[in-house]
């Protein structure tokens, strides 16, 4: 099977690019299933009930989410019926929602599993440990698993990578939204990947406009980051297929869509 997964959602641009790509990128590879990293979906910080139904409606089957999965207050009002949406599975014991979804394939399942990296991001549970028991818990009903890595630190992302290989059938990195282009099938089979990248502003830093955060470096006073609202868009992803049976992935090929490297159907 092939799956689909399209790296941060920014803002109302990134939410356009998935209204026009998802339906071309879904003609052009055929995936079975879909998966949109959307905890930058609303104005850069978090997701809203309306944001994640319209991601479904566009095709996505699971919305993972990371560090700013409760940056939007509207969350706690829908996340406990929202069926296909991840939040990060090492938050502490208490944080609502959940961190692995299952979703149906014919008559097989796809494990999803949300992770958040420690490495400069706030100190949560172990991810590394939280993997072991998700793992274990879904190799139980499926060989296929898909794990969100969001994290900062390459070498939190590369060492879960290889810590899982040969137990999940991917380990695809989030929230730098620059993608890396690390991506390979690890030896006992699981593919890998920093960073998948961003979906949204394309001439932003990040995302974010740019004098806010240049004059954030220049001179280190407290500024508001906004989101880029208008200009040239980018949607980057990744496509993995697995085999059904044993649950390794056979290849991994990333997807950049910007004015540097044009979509072609
Ligand atoms: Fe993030």
């Amino acid at each position: 099977m092939n799956i689909l997964f399209i790296g941060d959602v920014v803002g109302s641009m990134g939410r356009d690019m998935i209204k026009e790509y998802v339906p071309k990128l879904k003609e052009k590879y055929r995936p079975h299933i879909t998966i949109i990293n959307g905890e930058n979906a609303a104005g850069g910080k978090g997701i809203t009930e309306k944001i994640y139904r319209g991601f479904l409606e566009a095709g996505a089957q699971a919305v993972t989410l990371g560090n700013h999965s409760w940056d939007n207050k509207e969350i706690f009002d829908f996340i406990d019926e929202a069926k296909y949406l991840v939040r990060p599975a090492n938050f502490p014991e208490g944080n609502p929602g959940k961190g692995i979804v299952y979703l149906k394939y014919n008559a097989m399942e796809v494990a999803v599993i949300s992770l958040q990296g420690r490495t400069f991001l706030p100190a949560i549970d172990c991810p590394f440990r939280k993997a072991d028991e998700l793992v274990e818990e879904a190799r139980k009903r499926t060989s296929v698993i898909f794990v969100d890595f969001h994290a900062e630190a390459t070498s939190e992302k590369q060492a879960l990578s290889w810590y899982l290989d040969g137990r999940v059938s991917a380990v695809i990195g989030t929230h730098t939204h620059v993608q890396t282009a690390d991506h390979r099938i690890l030896p006992d089979g699981t593919a890998c990947m920093s960073d998948v990248g961003m979906t949204g502003p394309y001439d932003g830093i990040l995302g974010v406009e740019r004098e806010a955060v240049l004059k954030r470096f220049i001179t280190s006073l407290p500024v508001r980051f906004e989101v880029v609202k208008e200009g040239r868009t980018q949607l980057s992803a990744v496509l993995i297929e697995i085999d059904n049976q044993t649950g390794k992935a056979k290849k991994i090929n990333p997807i950049l869509i910007n004015s540097d490297h044009p979509f072609y159907s």
